[in-house]
């Protein structure tokens, strides 16, 4: 299209030329003057593309003309040369064909080179293919890049999405470029958090529920086995005395001491076993929590009095009541604090120390007691299983103190948790409050076992 248009300028172009002289010529036609149209074929000459030009008479004989070398090919145009006499001179160029009979007196004649219109519209075409593919090229181009920055992410997320399906749990999307596939990461990644924390829960509650049950299968059978050796064990014991007043054996024999000793052990022992697997319901009743603490101190200061260990101890004056088992409380606070003394390995200074929580209106609120030894503390695993029962380090522990403390302090709605201090040692932290809360009765182990 644009090339026929350069074509068609181009030839009207050469056709107003060949007019234009055509007009010019026709007073040097009527008056002869060789000169004169001479040098009317100079100046055409001169124009672009005229390669040769004539101006002819009537007769078609030449009167003046010219030409200059040129690269062909070429064309040529023809015009006659008319008598403006009796005509309207704005007519003439314009309208000679109209006119009925005009008066022919002369022709000019130019040869025009058409090299450089075609050359123009090759390097035109070229170029507007050149231009063309260009512009293809960069669309692709624009329309990759887009459409990359569009679909990269929908990818990574698929991605992401298939290695979670594998069972990468840890992998997040990436963030994303634009608001959408911001706001789709995030959403896919608060859902991947929320399977994530969903599934611990899940885990939790399994391992929770596995220990239970393990706890309730060792509880049947460390009853089983207690009942077993208990009656035996009493009739042991009884059979020791008995030898002892018919032998006249003294009391300070070593051998039957030794005997005596291991089975006051086995006693004791049973009974933990006994206790913690079917620990009685708690009874409540108003207990001063402070004066119980005393109590419990004065026991292990008579027991200690000839021991190198300390008990440091600041009990507030106060009272603080709480809904208590009085015994319950006494034993699971015991086991603590004996745990404390073995850490120290029965010697320097263990501390208990409480701190009374009032509230607004002072009515007595929260109850904490510290109990903090000087001991080799506890590593990260196995604080994570010093309340599980039958876990002990001890060669001689039954594991079962502190599962106890845990059972009788939750029994009242409290609860223990452990710190460790940077000067060393561990303090147990119990804490206790004046109201019973929910009390997470341990129902596992009430199994309707035969006592
Ligand atoms: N104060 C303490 N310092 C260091 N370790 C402790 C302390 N109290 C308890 N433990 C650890 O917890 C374990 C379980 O304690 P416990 O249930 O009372 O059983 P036992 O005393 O019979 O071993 C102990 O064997 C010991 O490893
Ligand atoms: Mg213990």
């Amino acid at each position: 299209m644009i090339s026929n248009f350069v074509t068609k300028r181009f030839h009207q172009r050469i056709d107003f030329m060949t007019q234009y002289l055509a007009l010019n010529c026709e007073l040097g036609l009527l008056i002869g003057e060789k000169h004169l149209l001479q040098g009317l074929v100079e100046n055409m000459l001169k124009e672009d593309d005229v390669t040769a030009v004539a101006i002819l008479d009537q007769n078609k004989n030449t009167l003046a003309g010219g030409n200059r070398i040129l690269p062909g090919p070429f064309e040529q145009i023809r015009k006659n040369v008319f008598s403006s006499s009796g005509q309207d001179p704005l007519n003439w160029v314009g309208g000679m064909k109209k006119n009925k009979n005009p008066e022919i007196i002369g022709a000019v004649k130019i040869t025009y080179s058409i090299q450089g219109i075609t050359e123009l519209i090759n390097t035109m075409k070229i170029q507007v293919v050149f231009s063309t593919l260009a512009l293809i090229l960069v669309s692709c181009l624009i329309f990759y890049f887009i459409s990359r920055s569009l679909v990269a992410p929908i990818v990574s997320l698929s991605e992401t999405a298939r290695k979670v399906s594998m069972g990468d749990r840890d992998v997040r999307a990436a963030a994303g470029t634009t608001p959408e596939i911001i706001r789709l990461s995030r959403a896919f990644n608060n859902m991947l958090d929320s399977l994530a924390q969903g599934r611990k829960t899940l885990v939790r509650t399994y391992e929770k529920l596995t220990r239970q049950q393990a706890l309730v299968e060792v509880g049947k059978f460390s009853m089983m086995i207690a009942h077993e050796v208990k009656n035996p064990l009493g009739i042991i014991k009884s059979s020791l005395e008995l030898i002892k007043s018919e032998f006249n054996i003294p009391d300070n024999n070593l051998l039957l001491s030794y005997a005596e000793e291991e089975i006051v052990r086995l006693n004791h022992l049973i009974e933990s076993f006994l206790m913690f697997s079917k620990p009685a319901k708690p009874q409540f009743e108003k207990v001063d929590l402070n004066r119980l603490l005393e109590q419990i101190v004065m026991g292990f200061d008579i027991q200690s009095s000839m021991a190198e260990i300390k008990l440091d101890c600041r009990i507030p004056e106060t009272k603080f009541e709480a809904q208590a088992d009085f015994d319950l409380l006494t034993r699971g606070i015991g086991n603590i604090i004996t745990n404390a003394y073995e850490a120290n390995d029965r010697k320097g200074v263990v501390i208990i120390s409480v701190v009374e929580h009032y509230k607004v209106d002072k009515t007595a609120h929260k109850w904490e007691l510290f109990i903090q030894d000087q001991g080799p503390g506890i590593s990260p695993e196995k604080k994570a299983r010093i309340f599980d029962p039958f876990f002990t380090t001890k060669s001689t522990g039954t594991g079962l103190g502190l599962a106890f403390a845990d059972q009788a302090i939750k029994a009242h709605g409290g609860n223990i948790s452990i710190e460790l201090p940077k000067s060393g040692g561990c303090c147990f932290c119990i804490t206790l409050f004046s109201n019973i809360r929910e009390p997470e009765v341990l129902k596992v182990y009430d199994t309707d076992i035969d006592s």
